[in-house]
């Protein structure tokens, strides 16, 4: 069997394993684990379609496309995965991050302020993923930063960390924290993509939360007790006239602002994500 070959046989495996997948898109999937099987780019893998696969790489693409079958993300089975204009390692230990964290990305960068030694507090980093890209972009700008993450997790800790050294950010810091509990002094910015989702949500059966750990997508009250908890906690941590931006599920926006108490905040907002659902609430301190 050669690349050719393998890669028709590939993508319509996948697409009758994963027909009830509306996000599949067979062809590129298959591309990728070929592309990790036989380490080659994809440019490489056309023009030379028809190299005969080895026994050994046919068993171990046999693997691979066995996982991605069974509706394991991609990303996991890569072990990476790209987000903003970084390439990131990802692990079961944390949420794969999603475009639509972007926007966060995006709405913070809109509210910066524009000194220097700009500070700035990533709640539940996970990979790194919302403080690498806003590290990425101040470090263009030519602005200096302090950035912290922290996480629950000591094994997403480490994964930033690692994800700081990849993408050459190696000045932000990350550590172990449940939310606020060993953050010291006050930021200009606090933002957090934390667990929104209600543990009785039929969703977490299906598609790609299904393989992604509890730890990074549940919360009690519906959801929306960590939420809470940072809305209610970031103004003792916040510098006067500092922001807080929340990434949450796209019926929330409306209780979100909800919380936001009106004599601490002003400038509520939600800003909707690429699919038009409102998805990250934010407000600034009086
Ligand atoms: C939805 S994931 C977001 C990960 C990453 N920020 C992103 O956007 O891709 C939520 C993260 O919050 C972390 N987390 C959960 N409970 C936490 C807590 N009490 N304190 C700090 N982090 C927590 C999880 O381990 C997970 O990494």
């Amino acid at each position: 069997m050669n690349y050719a070959d393998w890669l028709a046989y590939a993508s319509q495996f996948l697409s009758q394993n994963l027909k009830n997948d509306p996000h599949l898109n067979a062809g590129l999937d298959a591309n990728w684990l070929l592309q990790a099987a036989v380490k080659k780019s994809k440019s490489q893998i056309m023009a030379f379609s028809d190299t005969q696969l080895d026994e050994k790489t046919l068993q171990n693409l046999t693997a691979l496309l066995t996982r991605r079958a069974a509706g394991e993300p991609i990303a996991y089975i890569l072990g990476e995965t790209e987000f903003w204009t970084l390439n990131l390692e990802v692990s079961p230990h944390t949420l794969i991050p999603r475009p639509d964290t972007e926007i966060l990305v995006e709405q913070a960068l809109a509210r910066m302020p524009s000194k220097d030694g700009v500070a700035i507090l990533d709640l539940g980093t996970g990979t790194g993923a919302i403080a690498l890209s806003l590290a990425k972009e101040l470090k263009k700008r030519g602005q200096k930063y302090r950035i912290f993450g922290v996480d629950l997790m000591p094994e997403a800790v480490a994964l930033a960390q690692r994800n700081a050294v990849r993408n050459q950010l190696n000045d932000v810091e990350f550590y172990q924290s449940s939310w606020f509990d060993n953050v010291n002094g006050k930021f200009d910015l606090i933002v957090s993509n934390p667990p929104y989702i209600d543990p009785s949500d039929e969703h977490l059966t299906q598609g790609d939360v299904r393989f992604e750990p509890l730890s990074a997508l549940i919360a009690e009250e519906q959801g929306y007790a960590d939420l809470r908890h940072i809305i209610e906690r970031a103004p003792h941590y916040l510098n006067p006239q500092g922001w807080l931006l929340l990434e949450h599920g796209w019926q929330q926006g409306e209780k979100v602002r909800a919380i936001f108490a009106e004599n601490l905040w002003e400038k509520v907002a939600t800003m909707k994500d690429y699919g038009d659902n409102e998805r990250v609430t934010l407000a600034k301190l009086r």
